[in-house]
């Protein structure tokens, strides 16, 4: 991380453990209403200008190991298949024939030197181009040039594959912004999928982006574990550009330097601060990523539908030999199974809760902030003629947006 930015979050985590009341910038942050995790219509506006607007993480360049080599991707809700050209770049198309609609693959992954449909057998060149129409003696004027798969945003940084279904979208760079530059440490390159894990979750996915984004709930929720390693009254949030974030939290002595997998798989690539922190970025609208010395896990909040949610953790470390996991990874994802655990647990009942008649506007912290910033970016999204004023949040905050 560039010295600078280092010594200054240094500064203010040492400053937030030494402050006995607000900081003197603090202001109230106005409530978030509920119907924002409740209410169906809403959630079609999300998934229409949120999530089929924005970036979405869909997993790391090794997972296309080949020319030929495909996965499907429907985190949108739209049905995309993301597949690697012979040019060996990775290109994202709507997994429909551009006959009749029918998927061009219906597996969920693979390798083919063609796409083909298996409803008529139209078949696809690995960039989407149409090469092959069975009967086409009975298609007058068929214009094969114009019938390629229907593309879609398909953009690699460091390592990390991202698909965006909006025609108007910025670069991926562009979008990640400061992101981009302070990730670029882990060295994304070098990386390989470990292994993914899935919780299943009865409530609104933005009940579970909000419980990464603070650290208040790790005394009450995580007392054996989190709360041991990290001092919490040292959190210095940083509400970066496009609702994006870093959250920044300082371990406790002992732990300071304790690699968090093992010296064996230690990635060296790693600097200080992320060693002696646990620092994670919020990248809008629904990936954590906390960072780490070893194995790196991207968390993912998919949206089911109004009131259910899908977990996703991937996990991620620099690549090692051999196809076995090696046990150091393994065990570390069983460890972090139980903290996922105790988060998980209170997103039903809270779900509940707010869909209530006893539901009122959430009322949080100035050291929550990240949350109440993360919902604005939402509103952004979904533009602010089309929210309705029982359910915006409010854009007094926009002024504490930093640059980097
Ligand atoms: S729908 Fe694909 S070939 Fe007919
Ligand atoms: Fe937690």
């Amino acid at each position: 991380m560039e010295a600078t930015l280092e010594r200054t979050i240094r500064e203010r985590m040492e400053a937030e453990k030494a402050r006995t009341s607000p900081p003197p910038d603090a202001v109230a942050v106005p409530p978030i209403p509920t119907e924002r995790y409740t209410d169906p219509g809403w959630f079609e506006l999300e998934r229409t200008h949120v999530f089929q607007g924005s970036w979405l993480f869909a997993g790391h360049a090794s997972e296309w190991p080949g020319v030929g080599a495909y996965r499907q991707f429907s985190r949108s809700g739209a049905p995309i298949v993301i597949v690697r050209g012979d040019d060996g770049v990775l290109r994202a198309f709507y997994n429909a024939c551009r006959h009749r609609g029918a998927p061009v693959t219906r597996d969920e992954c693979g390798t083919a030197k063609r796409l083909t449909c298996q409803y008529h057998s139209w078949s696809y060149g690995t960039d989407g181009v149409l090469k092959a129409v069975p009967d086409a003696r009975s298609f007058a004027d068929l214009r094969t040039d114009d019938l390629g798969l229907v593309p879609v945003g398909c953009e690699v940084w460091d390592g990390w594959v991202f698909v965006n279904e909006s025609p108007e979208r910025p670069s991926l760079v562009e979008y990640l912004g400061p992101i981009a530059d302070q990730m670029r440490e882990i060295n994304g390159t070098s990386m390989r999928l470990v292994g993914t894990q899935s919780h299943h979750l009865a409530c609104n996915w933005k009940l579970m982006v909000d419980a990464f984004l603070e650290v208040y709930h790790v005394r009450t929720v995580h007392p054996d574990n989190a709360a041991l390693l990290y001092d919490d009254q040292s959190v210095t949030v940083t509400m970066l550009p496009r609702g994006h974030s870093r959250l920044t939290v300082d371990k406790r002595d002992m732990f300071r330097d304790m690699p968090m997998v093992s010296p064996e798989y230690d990635n060296p690539a790693v600097g200080e601060l992320w060693r002696q922190t646990s620092t994670s970025y919020g990248i809008f609208p629904n990936l954590v990523v906390p960072m780490d010395t070893g194995a790196f896990t991207f968390l993912c909040m998919w949206p089911v539908d109004v009131g259910h949610t899908e977990l996703e953790l991937r996990w991620y470390a620099p690549a090692w030999e051999g196809d076995e996991i090696p046990a150091d990874h393994t065990g570390r994802m069983e460890l972090f199974e139980t903290v996922m655990a105790q988060d998980t647990a209170n997103m039903g009942p809270i779900q509940e809760s707010v869909s209530s008649a006893g539901a009122r506007p959430f009322q949080i912290g100035w050291h929550e902030r990240l949350i109440h910033h993360f919902q604005r970016a939402v509103d952004l999204a979904i533009g602010s003629d089309r929210v309705p004023t029982t359910h915006a949040v409010s854009d007094a905050l926009d002024r504490f947006v930093e640059p980097a």
